[in-house]
């Protein structure tokens, strides 16, 4: 795979001048797609894992800036403890096995959520994996782990309230958007500017609240494990051609 150099007839869509910088993906539907074929729903994460490839292959080559999963939410410790360890392990052997790919493709990893929480050995993967890519300065990303919204902004007002005391009696004023943006886990990540949602639920299910609140939606009835490059040029299509207005007239 040569980064930045799309080949042209699995492209005619796109305008490779005007991509978003950043897609964020909630990949939902390894469960249905796994009910559907009569395999435990472990095997649908399997297959989620080879959609996962696909997808970061195809924005690094696209040349999109940052591509940023959610692969496990505070609430999905709710799941059988046998599904749980299983998307731990699955994790663990993606980081294993990609770190090269990763380094191949001058991808950068990075990871939000509340990481010290994951299992030690899951939180040593990551680490690791986002030591050996930092010097990569081609596509960035992040994968959303333990991540949930509302935990994202409760870390970042206690964080910002924490810094501004040291700098003396709080002043109430200090909190701004943009400061309290420096203290969200994506601080140095520009806000999503599409989101993707597979198989079919209208909901952001507690993903990037904060970042979301100009983002352009787009919602498709495929099951991840069926989500295919050529799904990601049709979101990317269908976002170039909205009016973007940021609540102006335009
Ligand atoms: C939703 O499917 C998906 C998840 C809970 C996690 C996504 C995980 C993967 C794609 C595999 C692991 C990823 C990496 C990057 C290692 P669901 O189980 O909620 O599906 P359902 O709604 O059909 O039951």
């Amino acid at each position: 795979m040569k980064t930045r150099t799309p080949e042209a007839h699995l492209l005619p869509q796109v305008d490779l001048t005007r991509l978003p910088q950043h897609i964020a993906i909630i990949m939902d539907g390894n469960g249905r797609w796994a009910k559907k074929r009569r395999l435990p729903r472990i095997a649908g994460h399997r297959a989620g894992i080879r959609a996962v490839r696909q997808v970061v292959e195809a924005c690094a080559r696209m040349g999109v800036r940052c591509l940023t999963l959610y692969a496990f939410s505070v609430e999905n410790w709710k799941r059988p403890h046998t599904e749980v360890k299983l998307l731990m392990d699955l994790l663990r052997e993606y980081l294993k096995k990609e770190i090269a790919e990763l380094n191949k493709n001058n991808i950068r990893f990075g990871a939000i959520g509340r990481i010290s929480n994951l299992p030690p050995l899951v939180q040593k993967d990551l680490y690791t994996t986002i030591e050996k890519t930092q010097d990569n300065t081609g596509l960035r990303l992040t994968l959303a782990l333990n991540y949930g919204g509302r935990a994202e902004l409760i870390d970042a007002v206690r964080d910002l309230v924490t810094h501004l005391h040291r700098d003396g009696a709080l002043d109430v004023n200090a909190i701004t958007e943009d400061e309290l943006s420096r203290h969200l886990y994506t601080r140095d990540l520009p806000d999503p500017d599409l989101l993707i949602r597979t198989s079919g639920e209208m909901r952001l299910s507690n993903f990037l609240l904060w970042q979301v609140a100009y983002c352009e939606i787009w919602v498709t009835d495929t099951l991840w494990p069926d989500f295919k490059e050529q799904d990601l040029f049709q979101a990317v299509a269908d976002f170039q051609k909205r009016e973007r207005r940021y609540g102006g007239l335009g």
